[in-house]
């Protein structure tokens, strides 16, 4: 089955080109850019040769698995097109709800499966990683700024002896092609894009992100570099940053960094 965008998604006038295969979607996203592309337009393939996760750790996608870019060229500075990670996550908690629930209902099962979202950019089954996401943005020579975002989902399998324990849907019994699962992502982001709406709306971003975000409440350890900070999750700020609140009571706002929760967290993130 070839790759298609949701019914919203075309109404909306996004466009797509999809791949066999391709090293990163995210690096052909931006060079398109640099060529004059101005999206908004996805990248698409399920395999996926030089894929590249946060933080500059390799993203493997084999065969089956879903990478996805979206590109935006958009007016916006870098620290707003940033709050769009969280809008990326949103939209794909929503799609991978849809296939699981019409999955399940295919094969007449009734698991009512959850997702939860990590931050900075992360989905989670339960406390396993699902999906990634990448953010990538650059100012063109017009001034505009090109913003990539990378959506990587664990479709049929998930790589092994990852620092958070990965997953992949087929594991969790949900049985979906990487097609579908990119044609609930293209409406979902549609859906969430317009709320975010060049950042004006991340105010309710924000507060849809917060409902299903992982660990709220819960002692976290963060590390970023050399640095670990370690408290409890408190809230994300205006601006995205995570803020831990230490026992002292200071609250210290994050922009970027690993998350660990539970017994990782109270072992310093190791
Ligand atoms: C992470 O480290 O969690 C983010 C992973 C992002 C991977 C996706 S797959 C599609 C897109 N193309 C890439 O090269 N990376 C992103």
């Amino acid at each position: 089955m070839p790759f298609a965008l949701g019914p919203r998604a075309i109404s909306a006038g996004y466009r797509h080109a999809a791949f066999d295969q391709i090293g990163s979607t995210n690096a052909e996203a931006m060079a398109r850019a640099r060529d004059g592309e101005y999206g908004p337009m996805w990248f698409v393939t399920s395999e996926q040769t030089a894929g590249r996760g946060r933080r500059h750790r390799p993203w493997a996608a084999p065969r089956g698995n879903l990478a996805s870019s979206i590109l935006e060229v958009i007016d916006v500075s870098p620290a707003v097109a940033a709050t769009l990670g969280f809008a990326a996550g949103l939209a794909l908690e929503t799609a991978l709800q849809k296939v699981s629930v019409e999955a399940s209902l295919r094969s007449a099962g009734s698991d009512d499966m959850k997702y939860s979202l990590k931050w900075p950019n992360d989905v989670l089954a339960g406390r396993h990683k699902l999906a990634g996401i990448l953010l990538e943005a650059e100012t063109l020579p017009s001034g505009r700024l090109a913003v990539v975002v990378g959506i990587g989902t664990n479709v049929v399998a998930a790589p092994e002896g990852t620092p958070t324990p990965a997953t992949s849907l087929a594991r969790l019994g949900v049985q979906v092609g990487a097609e579908d699962l990119f044609a609930a992502l293209s409406d979902a982001w549609a859906e969430f894009r317009d709320i975010w709406n060049d950042g004006r709306g991340f105010g309710e971003i924000r507060r849809l992100w917060l409902e299903r975000a992982a660990g709220l409440g819960q002692p976290v350890a963060v590390r970023a570099g050399a640095t670990i900070v370690e408290g409890t999750f408190d809230t994300i700020d205006d601006q995205g940053c995570l803020i831990v609140r230490k026992a002292d009571g200071h609250r210290i706002p994050i922009s970027a960094g690993d998350v660990y929760f539970g017994s990782a967290a109270s072992a310093g993130a190791v």
